[in-house]
């Protein structure tokens, strides 16, 4: 994203429109803490690219391994930096977590209030998208959005493990809804795949921003971890009820560009598909654990802010990227 230009850029700029005595103080200060961005910048990825590739070994399938060892070790290695980066992102939200209510109904309303409120909703990046996006432009979000996918349907399965019969109940329905209740052109996973190659993206890790990355890194973090269940059920609950105004939003620009079906169909059905499943999901998951077990809200509502601030993270980033 052209950390050097911007760096050139800037001094241009700066040369032109300072007094001479301080200019040389201002421009090594300024460079100095643009390259520390660029820095924290090129850390922040190499961290993430990491993460994502662990977690891309973690879950696929393997024979049987004959230098475990060596890979359990260097797994510890890898957990460590997911458990800092989750606490970090812990830490980030604290502060929204005060107050929050231990009342069913009001923890409930204060859940359904995210919709509005929480990090990142209302952003302004996709009305841009659905009115004035170039193809290039939405061409590179898809991509960037594509690259940081955890899946959401492993991530239901990880997280519905000993979890008690009504929420696993209705993760199980939601779980089916994304293998097209056993029909393989149904399944959202193969659905979003066709939406890629359709459109020709080739995401990758390399070129993906770390913020996407730590998207990804953080759900998979959060469901692959069992004291992060609540966190995952909240995260999760947190996608179904924020996706449908995005989705819809990035379906009318990829119509406005004349993107053939076959590349809309993922968004344009989770438009409508979402709204069920955020009500389902709040009323036979969220609802039941926290009417169980009042204590259950703070994790519930800490995994649902750290989720859609992650998400916000991104579409600062790309608003950036855009110039927005
Ligand atoms: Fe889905
Ligand atoms: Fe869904």
């Amino acid at each position: 994203m052209g950390q050097t230009n911007e760096i050139s850029g800037m001094n241009f700029a700066i040369s032109k429109a300072l007094p001479a005595a301080p200019l040389a103080r201002r421009v090594s200060n300024s460079v100095s803490s643009k390259q520390d961005a660029a820095n924290d910048d090129g850390d922040a990825h190499a961290l993430h690219s990491r993460l994502a590739a662990f977690n891309a070994q973690r879950l696929i399938p393997t024979a049987e391994d004959n230098a475990w060892e060596v890979g359990l070790a260097g797994e510890i290695k890898q957990r460590i930096v997911e458990e800092r980066f989750i606490q970090g992102m812990q830490r980030a939200v604290a502060d929204r977590l005060i107050g929050l209510p231990r009342d069913l109904q009001a923890f409930m309303a204060w859940f359904e209030e995210l919709r509005l409120n929480g990090p990142g909703q209302n952003d302004p990046l996709f009305p841009w998208l659905a009115e004035r996006a170039t193809t290039e432009q939405m061409n590179w979000f898809l991509t960037q959005e594509a690259a940081g996918e955890a899946g959401f349907d492993d991530l239901v399965a990880l997280t519905q493990v000993r979890l008690p019969t009504r929420p696993k109940l209705e993760m199980a329905r939601n779980y089916w809804d994304e293998m097209g209740r056993g029909h393989e052109r149904g399944m959202h996973g193969p659905m979003l795949s066709a939406a890629v190659s359709e459109l020709r993206l080739t995401p990758c890790i390399r070129r993906t921003c770390h913020e996407s990355l730590a998207l990804s890194n953080l759900m998979v973090g959060l469901a692959a971890n069992r004291r992060y269940a609540y966190q995952s059920i909240g995260a999760l609950g947190a996608i179904e009820m924020t996706a449908p105004a995005r989705v819809s939003l990035v379906n009318d620009g990829l119509r406005r560009l004349g993107a053939p079906t076959a590349a809309r169909k993922y968004f344009q059905l989770h438009a409508g598909l979402d709204i069920q499943h955020s009500k389902a999901w709040n009323e036979e998951v969220i609802g039941p654990l926290v009417d169980d077990d009042p204590t259950l809200a703070r994790p519930i509502a800490e995994g649902a802010l750290m989720r859609l601030l992650a998400g916000g993270r991104c579409f600062a980033r790309y608003r950036g990227h855009f110039g927005i």
